[in-house]
C-alpha cells in the first residue's frame, strides 16, 4: 500500500520523520535527555578501535559515523566495504569492536565479513532493520533501527534510521569514554529529538526539488561534492541518482576536485554541492567558484545563511533548514533522495524496481 503516494520510494521518504521518532523513543529514556542503551556488555571503554563494515548505502552510513565516533568520542575508526574486507583478511585484535550495518541483515558479503570477525573481535555489533535476520542473529549485540519494511529498492528511510542509531552509539561511546559532559550530551539529544520536525520542514522543499530535477534530467552526467560530514552524503546522493535515474554520477570530497575531476567540468556538467554553513563552508564555496569559473552548472544545497553567503551565480540553490552541524547528515539525506526521486520520475524510469538491482543481495 503506497498510502496515496505514486511510489513506495516517495512513501518511504515521507515516513522518515515518523520512523526516526520511533527509533529515538526506543533509544532514549523517558526524560528524553539520557541514552537508553543497556545492551549487555556494550561499553566503548573496553575497545581501542571500532571497525565498521557494510555495502552500498549502509557503507555510506558507516562513513558518516566515522566522523561522529572520531569527533565526539575520540575513537579510532576504520570503515570498509564488506567485499573488500572479507578477502583482504585484515588483522582484527581482541581490543576491536566490529560493527556491521545492514538494512536487510542478509547481505552475503556483510555476513561473511561478520563471520570472519567471529572469535577475533572482542564484540560483534550490528545495526539492522530486520531483527530476525542472519546478521542480527549472529551478533553479540544487534540494534534494530525501527525503519519498518522498506520496499523501494533504493534505500531511503533505512539510511536515515541507520544514521540516527549510529549517532546515538557515537554519543554512547563519547559518554563511556568520558569525552562528553552530561550537559553537552543532553543538549545534543534535545536537538536530535527535534529532528523529526526539522525533517518535516525539509520535506516541504519537495516542489523545489521537482523543479530542479526537471532540469537535471536532461544531463547524462553529474558530480556531487561535499566536505567533512557532507562527503559521505555526496556519495549517497550520487548513488541514489545513478540507481534510479541511470544518470552517471560520481561523488568527490570537495578538496579532491583539483586533483583530477575538475578536468570534467564544462558547461554541460551539473555539480551538486552539499554545503550547510559550517566551519568548512568557506572552503567549499571556493571549490564551487572554481566550478563556476569553468561554466559548470552548480546546484547548491545549503541552509539560509549558506544561500546568503554564496550569492546568486549558481545554476540553482536549494535551501534547507539550518541545524546543529553534527546533525546535518540526517537532514541532507532528504535532498539526496528527493533529487534522485524526481529526476527518475521526470525520466520515466521504474523508481521502485530499478533495472538490474535486487533489494537484498544474498549472493556475492
Ligand atoms: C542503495 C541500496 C544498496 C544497499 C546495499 C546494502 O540504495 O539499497 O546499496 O544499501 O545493497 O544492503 P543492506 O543494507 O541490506 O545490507
Amino acid at each position: 500500500d503506497k498510502a496515496g503516494h505514486k511510489h513506495f520510494m516517495a512513501k518511504e521518504i515521507a515516513e522518515q520523520p515518523g520512523v526516526i521518532g520511533d527509533a529515538l523513543r526506543h533509544y532514549l529514556n523517558e526524560d528524553g535527555a539520557t541514552l537508553n542503551l543497556p545492551q549487555a556488555g556494550l561499553d566503548f571503554k573496553a575497545y581501542d578501535r571500532l571497525t565498521m563494515v557494510a555495502c552500498g548505502t549502509a557503507y555510506y552510513a558507516c562513513l558518516t559515523a566515522k566522523y561522529w565516533f572520531e569527533q565526539l568520542a575520540g575513537m579510532p575508526v576504520e570503515v570498509d566495504i564488506a567485499s573488500e574486507f572479507r578477502y583482504r583478511e585484515p588483522p582484527v585484535s581482541d581490543r576491536t569492536a566490529a560493527l556491521f550495518v545492514s538494512q536487510s541483515g542478509e547481505t552475503a558479503d556483510t555476513l561473511a565479513a561478520l563471520r570472519y570477525c567471529e572469535g577475533k573481535a572482542t564484540k560483534i555489533l550490528s545495526v539492522v532493520n530486520v531483527p530476525e535476520s542472519s546478521i542480527a542473529r549472529e551478533s553479540d549485540v544487534a540494534l534494530p533501527i525501527f525503519a519498518g519494511t522498506e520496499i523501494g529498492v533504493a534505500s531511503t528511510k533505512a539510511f536515515t534510521c541507520q544514521l540516527t542509531v549510529l549517532l546515538l552509539l557515537a554519543l554512547k561511546a563519547a559518554s563511556d569514554r568520558g569525552e562528553i559532559e552530561a550537559t553537552k550530551l543532553k543538549e545534543v539529544l534535545s536537538r536530535l529529538r527535534a529532528i523529526p520536525a526539522v525533517l518535516n520542514t525539509a520535506l516541504e522543499t519537495n516542489d523545489d526539488f521537482r523543479k530542479a530535477a526537471s532540469r537535471l534530467a536532461n544531463s547524462d552526467n553529474a558530480l556531487f561534492l561535499g566536505r567533512g560530514l557532507m562527503y559521505p552524503l555526496a556519495l549517497e546522493g550520487a548513488l541514489k541518482l545513478k540507481e534510479i535515474s541511470y544518470i552517471h554520477a560520481e561523488a568527490y570530497a570537495s578538496g579532491e576536485l583539483k586533483h583530477g575531476p575538475i578536468a570534467l567540468i564544462d558547461k554541460e556538467m551539473p555539480v551538486v554541492v552539499m554545503a550547510p554553513q559550517d566551519a568548512l563552508f568557506g572552503k567549499t564555496v571556493s571549490n564551487m567558484q572554481e566550478v563556476m569559473a569553468r561554466e559548470g552548472k552548480v546546484i547548491l544545497i545549503t541552509d539560509p545563511p549558506g544561500a546568503e553567503a554564496a550569492g546568486e551565480d549558481t545554476w540553482m540553490t536549494l535551501v534547507l533548514p539550518q541545524v546543529d552541524p553534527v546533525l546535518t547528515p540526517i537532514v541532507y539525506a532528504i535532498p539526496a533522495q528527493l533529487l534522485a526521486y524526481h529526476t527518475a520520475v521526470a525520466k520515466g524510469t521504474d523508481v521502485d524496481q530499478p533495472r538490474n538491482l535486487a533489494k537484498s543481495v544474498t549472493v556475492e
